[in-house]
């Protein structure tokens, strides 16, 4: 920050930060948050930022929307905790909730508290009950920062870098990032590229018996908000049933409304064995579940998983209400239109810039791909972009192997002149 320190609110916060604050947990932008509303963040200047991050995805319905404080605020008076001593309300009518929205069969909720540890689960459950070791991933992956979430993430080396060793048992295959791939202009050759790796899993590494599980994200997300053709999902599954593989779909960053349906599963026509989901379920709360068939789910005896804090009764109180604002206000079909609008819009601002590769998303979860002189991934280019529009009250991420991609995620319930505000200051930061 260039203000003089004298002016700066923020700045002895920051110092505090430096002092005492573990400095491994990075943070994107240097203000100290104050408040929230809507679509704006207000550091202790009083400074207004239009946030395209939401937190990573999980301001879906806006910072502190009305109904989720007041929900939370009705919880707290009643009842914050008893853990797995008592059953509670709330974790009943959103496992009730949850299993209403989820498609298909699944019907069957634990709630943890983080995406990472919905991960862990499932990946325990999957091999519980299949009696399988091993797991098949996807490379460019994100599903975490714990141990086996993090053996399972290969979107960059840096997650997972000195931290052997991993666990074992795990396979990669390619995901189809179908722009930067050898089939650039045949979307279903790069998925038949892609899965043709699974016959040399079988044949030379792994036999397919021996496989409790397949995770997914249905679009990458910290690989790069890489949305796949849309086959992808249902070959996977196929062979995933072949096998009798359990699919594991992770929508931690992908579900309630952010791609333009409730789950981004729905756009591709696939029914999960088990589906993750965390970040957007309670509105800024600390949430996660994962989702499976009952006959799943029963061979997995009582006890053999647990959480003191998963399915707190604040927390379960605000997933419900963020889900009733979520169906309310129609808040995936918004997503779908206006991200539909946001995209169009910067395919056109992209136009005769080469230092863009690729303008991509789904719904409400869109990137922008630079490329440097030659059409290699650009760090740079993400990253001054990113830089600009923060000094321009704009807060973005980036995202990406190579941290190529600058990731849009606004508030699903972003109005008109928002979008208009934020696509204004977008087109700015990519033309100067
Ligand atoms: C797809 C996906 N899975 C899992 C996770 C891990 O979630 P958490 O950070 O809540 O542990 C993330 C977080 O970004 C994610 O994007």
């Amino acid at each position: 920050m260039l203000m003089a320190e004298t002016t700066n609110k923020n700045f002895s916060y920051l110092q505090m930060d430096d002092n005492y604050v573990n400095p491994v947990l990075q943070r994107s932008a240097r203000i100290v948050a104050q408040q929230a509303k809507g679509s704006y963040i207000y550091d202790m200047n009083g400074d207004k930022y239009l946030d395209f991050t939401t937190g990573i995805a999980v301001n879906n319905v806006g910072h502190c929307h009305p109904k989720v404080v007041e929900a939370v605020k009705r919880q707290v008076e009643q009842l914050m905790h008893t853990s797995v001593v008592t059953h509670h309300q709330r974790y009943i009518e959103l496992a009730k909730k949850l299993s209403e929205i989820a498609p298909g069969q699944l019907e069957s909720v634990f709630l943890a508290n983080s995406g990472a540890e919905a991960v862990e689960g499932a990946v325990k459950m999957a091999r519980y009950v299949t009696g399988r070791p091993a797991i098949i991933n996807f490379r460019g992956s994100f599903h975490g920062r714990t141990v086996m979430a993090m053996a399972l993430t290969t979107s960059k080396l840096y997650y997972r870098e000195k931290y052997e060793p991993l666990p074992s048992s795990i396979f990669t295959v390619p995901y189809p990032y179908v722009y930067r791939s050898n089939f650039a202009n045949d979307p279903d050759e790069c998925v038949n590229d892609c899965l043709k790796h699974f016959d040399i899993l079988f044949n030379q590494f792994v036999h397919p018996s021996q496989v409790a599980s397949i995770i997914v994200e249905p679009v990458q997300g910290e690989g790069g908000y890489i949305v796949p053709p849309p086959n992808f999902l249902k070959k996977v599954q196929q062979i995933a049933h072949k096998h009798g593989i359990l699919l594991i779909v992770d929508e931690v960053q992908t579900g309630f409304g952010r791609t333009g349906k409730m789950f981004a599963t729905e756009h591709f026509g696939v029914e999960p064995d088990i589906m993750l989901m965390a970040k957007g379920i309670a509105g800024g709360m600390p949430l996660a579940a994962f989702i499976s068939r009952k006959e799943l789910t029963s061979k997995w005896p009582p006890g053999r998983h647990g959480s003191t804090f998963g399915g707190n009764p604040v927390s379960c109180a605000a997933a419900l209400a963020t889900i009733e604002v979520l169906q309310a206000e129609k808040l995936p079909q918004r997503a779908a239109k206006l991200g539909q609008e946001m995209l169009d819009y910067l395919i056109k601002a992209a136009k005769g810039k080469e230092h863009i590769g690729e303008v991509r998303g789904l719904g409400m979860m869109i990137a922008i791909d630079f490329n440097d002189g030659h059409g290699n991934p650009s760090k740079d280019w993400a990253e001054k972009v990113a830089n600009r529009c923060f000094d321009n009250k704009l807060l973005v991420l980036t995202c990406g192997s190579h941290g190529q991609a600058i990731r849009l995620i606004p508030p699903l319930n972003l109005s008109d002149a928002e979008a208009n505000e934020g696509l204004r200051i977008l087109e700015k930061c990519l033309s100067a």
